[in-house]
């Protein structure tokens, strides 16, 4: 069963500085400037991955620094989507990921020949798609769009064109709550973000009266609803650095804690709880660590493959996203 009992609040208080780079840490960073390679990492991974990163950033902010990339390798750390992102807008490069298994059950919950079916049978349909899916997803769609840009997204489409968003029907929502568009819903989720509720962030809300909320658009609408802001990961640390707030209560995925604390060491951050839990991993955020990180450098895989027509069908889309989001 259940419990409802409120979970004890993760509480993570100021950090004073950075303690030095373990022996693994340092081995990875001699391995990447021998590999020729770039560590680009998500907010949400493990903070000693988030060290030795390059670029830490949300979905959009890595798939333009995955594009720029010089170096002969990504590392990708984060999922499978992420990386393939990498090698779609970056394809001369070797795109590795520290675990081939780091899938996202978002991007599960809309397969190709589903959503393949579902255009046929409604040809009028302009096909806006979180990145949170896969290439074979992006390459049949119109647009993608990240929880960064999703709003400024949907608003260039064409107002006399019907829009149907995938796989993430709360981002969709809270999308076309924001731009007034009619947007049909595909019914996925994020199995993480949705396990948020409001009687747990209430609970939490009672010991940090002064707190305001931030959540992800991935979460539901109730806790949107009570949430003080609605943002993606990056935002999140641009709105904590600038709000008077001292203490913030954090509704995602709990590798942001980290990133946050990086940036804004005088403040405190709360773990958005769950009704079960103090804190919110994604499980596939967290099958990277440091041990896959090194293998992946020093023997050049798992790496990211991809067929060639579905690479370049996918392309477009990113690209009038990329070029939208300017
Ligand atoms: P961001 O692009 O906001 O970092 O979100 C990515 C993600 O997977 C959220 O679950
Ligand atoms: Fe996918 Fe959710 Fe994990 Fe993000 S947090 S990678 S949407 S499963």
């Amino acid at each position: 069963m259940i419990s409802t009992a409120a979970p004890p609040a993760a509480v993570f208080p100021p950090k004073t500085g950075n303690s030095p780079l373990n022996a693994l840490q340092e081995e990875i960073l001699e391995l990447k400037k021998a590999r020729n390679a770039v560590i680009l990492a998500h907010n949400y991974q493990i903070e000693p991955i988030q060290r030795v990163a390059d670029h830490l950033g949300d979905s959009l902010g890595l798939a333009y620094a995955a594009a720029n990339a010089q170096a002969e390798t990504i590392l990708f750390c984060g999922v499978h989507f992420m990386a393939e992102t990498a090698k779609i807008v970056n394809p001369t490069r070797r795109v590795l990921l520290p675990d081939a298994n780091a899938g996202c059950s978002l991007s599960d919950s809309c397969p190709a020949d589903k959503l393949a079916a579902y255009k046929a049978a409604n040809p009028h349909l302009y096909v806006v798609a979180y990145i949170n899916c896969s290439a074979a997803v992006k390459a049949l769609s119109d647009v993608i769009c990240t929880s960064g840009n999703a709003v400024k997204i949907v608003e260039r489409v064409p107002a006399d064109r019907e829009i149907l968003f995938v796989p993430d029907q709360n981002l969709g929502a809270w999308v076309a709550r924001q731009t007034k568009r009619h947007i049909r819903l595909w019914p996925g989720s994020c199995y993480a973000h949705v396990l948020f509720t409001v009687s747990a962030l209430e609970r939490v809300r009672t010991q940090y009266p002064h707190a305001p909320i931030v959540a992800h658009p991935e979460c539901t609408e109730a806790v949107r609803d009570l949430a003080d802001i609605v943002c993606s990961t990056e935002k999140m640390v641009h709105f904590c650095k600038e709000t008077p707030a001292k203490e913030i209560i954090i509704a995602t995925e709990s590798g942001m804690i980290h990133r946050l604390q990086r940036d804004i060491p005088e403040k405190t951050f709360i773990a958005g709880p769950t009704d079960r839990c103090a804190c919110n991993d994604c499980r596939f955020m967290k099958m990277n660590t440091l041990e896959k990180v090194r293998d992946a450098l020093r023997d050049g895989t798992p790496e990211i493959q991809m067929d060639e027509a579905i690479r370049t069908a996918a392309l477009t889309p990113i690209q009038r996203m990329l070029d939208w989001s300017r």
